[in-house]
C-alpha cells in the first residue's frame, strides 16, 4: 500500500461481490484484506444490518487509509493488523464466536 498510497484504489468486481452477498443477513462480517476499504464501503452501504465489520490487513498503512475512508461507519469498524490466516486468533481476541460472512481479495502478480 505504501508505494501507491497517494493513488486512489479502485476496488474490483464490486457488483459481483454484492451479488454474492445479496440474500445474506450479515451482522458480523470479516474482511481479511481490507486494503483502502473500497469493498468494505460497498458492503457496509448495501448491508446496514451489519453491527461489527472486522477489517484485517497486514499493512498498518492500509488500515490507516481505510480508517479514514470508512469514517461514516466508525462505530461498526474494528481494525486488526495481522495475517488473515490467523483468523481464529483475531476473532478470539475480539470475543467473536462466529461470523455471518467473510471476504478476501488477492492481487495476481503473474497477471500484472
Ligand atoms: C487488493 S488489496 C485489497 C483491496 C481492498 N479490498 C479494497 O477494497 O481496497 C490487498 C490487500 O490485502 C492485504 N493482504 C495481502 N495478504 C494479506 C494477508 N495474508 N493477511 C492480511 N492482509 C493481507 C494487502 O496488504 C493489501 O492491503
Amino acid at each position: 500500500m505504501a508505494k501507491n498510497s497517494s493513488a486512489p484504489h479502485i476496488p474490483i468486481m464490486v457488483d459481483e461481490v454484492l451479488s454474492c452477498l445479496k440474500d445474506a443477513h450479515l451482522e458480523v462480517f470479516f474482511d481479511g484484506t481490507l486494503g483502502a476499504g473500497g469493498h468494505a464501503r460497498a458492503i457496509l452501504e448495501a448491508h446496514p444490518e451489519i453491527k461489527r465489520y472486522i477489517g484485517c490487513d497486514k499493512d498498518p498503512e492500509a488500515l490507516e487509509i481505510a480508517r479514514k475512508n470508512l469514517e461514516p461507519w466508525a462505530d461498526k469498524l474494528e481494525l486488526v493488523q495481522g495475517d488473515f490466516s490467523r483468523l481464529d486468533e483475531h476473532l478470539k481476541k475480539l470475543k467473536v464466536r462466529s461470523v455471518d460472512g467473510f471476504f478476501l481479495t488477492w492481487e495476481c502478480h503473474r497477471c500484472n
